[in-house]
């Protein structure tokens, strides 16, 4: 998009945006022209802090919510319903918490946001009632013409397909209970991990909210004794997967050849060294997951 972006930093406790370090972010920058929260995990971020700042900017809010399907903001709204911003787009990636195989979803409260990604999914050809750049060439004495159609910008091919959306809309309806299963295996791991003294869940707050995509975990590996290469082997061992979510992205090569340096951004640094999601989703029984507290105890003892 020739946009270039800016990494502010997390909050340690909550492992979303810092408003703080946003608002240190536009000190250093000009003009910020759009504000992209995450709600890392399922937790989603406090909008009406972001959005109070970003608002001072005249930034536009693009709300991440591919982790966050279901879940709800401090303020008791549903995630999505963009009070505070001016689209949220969700995720049905096969890891998410809908099936769809692929594809996603955007939610806006703006009209001429909402025509312009309709456009933009599809070549960027006019939909609908859109109105035409070129009416003279859109009707002959007062017929329209109707092969006539514009493309009137630069467009994708963005569709999902109608069978992809079949199978995320009759997820849909289960979704309730899918969030409900995840809270209930998320509140079993805090308590099992109450007594633990070298892991801790990285982000214990507002279980009754988020949609529990992930559950990270923080380990002090120097205290463990233990790596997190070993440690993540060691689960293997015992056909427990685990994952790192995530590798701060300006770290990734990509992002290094544009110029961004280590320490950007310490605290979500510091998380990533000690991060580790452990196994979490909706089929998960007890009896694996008291599994997976057994093996922690046993390999970080
Ligand atoms: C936080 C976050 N944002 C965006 C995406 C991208 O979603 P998609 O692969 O549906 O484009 C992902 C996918 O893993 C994600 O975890």
């Amino acid at each position: 998009m020739g946009a270039r972006p800016v990494f502010a930093d997390i909050d340690p406790g909550t492992l979303n945006l810092s408003v703080e370090s946003l608002e240190e972010a536009s000190r250093k920058e000009a003009t910020i022209k759009a504000v992209i929260p995450v709600h890392f995990a399922g937790l989603p971020c406090d909008m009406n802090a972001i959005n109070a700042t970003a608002e001072k900017w005249g930034a536009a809010i693009i709300e991440d919510a591919a982790h966050a399907f279901g879940a709800s903001y401090p303020d008791g709204g549903k995630v999505g319903n963009c009070v505070n911003s001016l689209m949220t787009v969700f995720s049905f990636h096969p890891v998410k918490a809908i099936a769809a195989g692929e594809g996603g979803l955007i939610t806006t409260n703006d009209e001429a946001t909402y025509k312009r990604l309709l456009r933009l999914r599809s070549h960027g050809i006019n939909k609908g009632d859109d109105p035409m750049l070129n009416p003279g060439a859109a009707q002959e004495d007062g017929e329209p013409n109707l092969w006539y159609y514009e493309m009137q910008e630069l467009g994708f091919n963005y569709r999902i397909t109608d069978i992809q959306s079949a199978l995320a809309l009759s997820q849909f309806g289960k979704l309730d209970a899918f969030l409900e299963r995840r809270k209930e295996l998320a509140l079993r791991y805090d308590a099992a991990f109450a007594s633990m003294a070298t892991l801790k869940p990285a982000q214990p707050v507002g279980r009754d909210r988020s949609a529990h995509h992930i559950y990270p975990v923080r380990i002090d590996f120097a205290k463990s004794g233990l790596t997190r290469t070993r440690l993540m082997h060691g689960l293997r061992e015992r056909d427990i997967g685990t994952q790192v979510h995530y590798i701060p992205v300006y770290l990734q090569p990509y992002y290094r050849n544009l110029g961004y340096k280590p320490g950007a951004c310490p605290t979500a640094e510091a998380y990533y060294r000690e991060a580790l999601s452990l196994p979490l989703y909706y089929s998960l029984a007890n009896s694996d997951q008291d599994r997976v507290v057994s093996a922690l105890n046993e390999l970080l003892q």
